[in-house]
């Protein structure tokens, strides 16, 4: 069986670089299931369809393929707003369920990061982390790394946006990001991403530990 490691958190919690990391020391293949949203966005807009339109939303879901993810274009503040508008939908969370699951089970084991991984898509994940920090900080570090992305962009600006995302992403109906009851809480506030690797390692070797 393989090995799944979930990591889970809000925006720019230091999820992303925390499963990467972990999945480069174990030698596991990396998901980051955020860009499977952000690429169901992108193509609503690129395509001129309405982000509220679930049926749309969840057609492009259903055609989406892993190769898509690797679009530089994904990674920008536009495409983080789109993804979380259309994964509100529940159809479009379905459609991106095998997909998900299909990698989880891929040997010798796997890291995925998003916000349902613990809950809904590997709830019997061997390691399980959710990794946050505060509001603030986190809108500093998304602040610099869009403004190292060549975007125009306030502080202030960014800061509103993952307050809203926060809210709209744990309100939800479907899915809603939530610490799964067996996750390890991990507050990076006042972690360098070094030191919150390391406190990750230490969560997946207990883990690792526990399981013989
Ligand atoms: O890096 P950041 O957290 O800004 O974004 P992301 O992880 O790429 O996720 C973008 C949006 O996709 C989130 O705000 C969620 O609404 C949604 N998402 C989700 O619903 N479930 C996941 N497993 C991953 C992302």
């Amino acid at each position: 069986m393989s090995f799944v490691i979930a990591v889970d958190g809000p925006a720019a919690s230091g999820k992303g670089t925390v499963a990467s990391r972990l999945a480069a020391l174990y030698g596991y293949e990396y998901l980051d299931t955020g860009l499977l949203y952000r690429a169901v966005g992108v193509e609503l807009l690129e395509t001129g369809q309405d982000l509220d339109d679930a049926a749309a939303a969840e057609a492009v879901a259903r055609g989406l393929h892993l190769n898509r993810l690797s679009d530089p274009g994904l990674r920008g503040g536009v495409a983080g707003e789109a993804a979380s508008r259309v994964a509100v939908f529940e159809g479009v969370r379905a459609a991106l369920l095998d997909l998900q699951r299909a990698f989880a089970g891929r040997e010798p084991g796997v890291v995925l990061d998003g916000r349902d991984i613990g809950t809904v898509i590997a709830p019997h994940a061997q390691a399980k982390l959710f990794v946050t920090a505060s509001p603030e900080i986190r809108a500093e570090r998304r602040w610099k790394q869009l403004v190292g992305q060549g975007e125009d962009v306030a502080y202030e600006t960014v800061l509103a946006d993952i307050r809203r995302r926060d809210e709209r992403d744990a309100g939800r109906g479907a899915a809603p990001m939530v610490r799964a009851d067996d996750a390890v809480l991990l507050d990076t506030s006042d972690l360098d991403i070094e030191a919150a690797t390391d406190a990750a390692r230490r969560i997946v070797e207990a883990a690792r530990a526990r399981q013989g």
